[in-house]
């Protein structure tokens, strides 16, 4: 049975039930208007906790003045239909005036890593994103929480975060889930016209492309970044904010690729700020092996 509660005494108490009951304990944080993209991160949790919290909470420090808050989307009922069929024993959705009450001062931030990529173009964004995360842990005390791939700088600062301050939480990263035509699903995908739809299909096309760039050897990663750039730039209606070619735990720009990298971008499709990404690996040399 899905229990929803609204308060921190009521959210508290349950997980307590529950880690009395010796269940290992997942945490899904959302900010609802839920899709395949967050129902895959709650399977991830289902397949390997006992017991498994959603929070759904539009965190309105996370969003900088002018952005979406007003508007983002809030379907509580359809998300709450959502969980219980995917078989969550918790809905935590509460209000900002329970998240946050009157005199709440604490912040925390992950520098470095939260100012560049989105960070610069949204300053303070992962601060408010670290404080209501950690806030959370704190609460829920999870063994372990899923996030997105979607979100890799989200995700690369709430590992960090999680190392830097001994939380005892695993932070789980879920793949990207798309739609069928390869856009990465999103919440904020609901706020394009039909034309922005298609419009947007030209980010996952340049990320595709220097897929397809590194499966045929290139290892330099800004050649690999002007690729995606000029594909976006010949692409009507996009306008890139940013391409980065980085270490997935560091967000530190490579030069040469040697590894693991991540490719990640971020662009406006008319008002809408699409993110997007993708975690390659350098494959092996062919010729490494040969031994004539
Ligand atoms: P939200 O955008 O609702 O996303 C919640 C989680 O779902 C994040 O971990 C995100 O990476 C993941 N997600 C979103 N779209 C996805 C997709 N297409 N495939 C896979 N995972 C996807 O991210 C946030 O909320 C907030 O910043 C939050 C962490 C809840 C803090 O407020």
């Amino acid at each position: 049975m899905t229990v929803c509660v609204e308060s921190v005494a009521e959210v508290r108490a349950q997980a307590a039930e529950a880690r009395r009951r010796g269940l290992r304990i997942g945490l899904v944080p959302t900010m609802g208007a839920l899709h395949e993209g967050h129902a895959s991160l709650i399977r991830a949790a289902r397949a390997e906790c006992g017991w498994v919290a959603v929070s759904i909470f539009v965190n309105p420090t996370q969003f900088g003045p002018g952005e979406d808050f007003a508007r983002y989307p809030r379907p509580l009922e359809a998300d709450a239909a959502l969980c219980r069929r995917e078989g969550i024993d918790l809905v935590f959705a509460p209000s900002a005036a329970e998240m946050y009450p009157a005199g709440f001062a604490t912040a925390v931030r992950v520098a470095g890593l939260s100012e560049k990529m989105c960070g610069a173009f949204r300053p303070g964004h992962f601060d408010g994103v670290c404080t209501v995360v950690a806030k959370l842990f704190a609460l829920v005390q999870p063994d372990a929480a899923y996030f997105g791939e979607k979100d890799a700088q989200q995700l690369a600062i709430v590992r960090r975060m999680a190392a830097d301050l001994n939380l005892p939480v695993e932070v789980r990263g879920c793949p990207t889930v798309r739609e069928p035509d390869g856009l990465a699903m999103s919440s904020r995908n609901a706020y394009l016209s039909p034309g922005e739809r298609r419009q947007a299909l030209a980010l996952p096309a340049a990320l595709a492309e220097a897929r397809r760039a590194m499966e045929t050897g290139e290892r330099d990663a800004a050649r690999l970044a002007a690729l995606v750039r000029q594909r976006l730039a010949a692409a009507k209606g996009v306008e890139l904010q940013y391409v980065a070619v980085v270490d997935p735990d560091t967000l530190e720009d490579l030069a040469i690729i040697g590894g693991q990298v991540l490719v990640a971008l971020a662009a406006r499709v008319g008002t809408t700020r699409l993110i997007d990404n993708v975690l390659l690996r350098r494959l092996p040399d062919p010729r490494a092996n040969r031994t004539e």
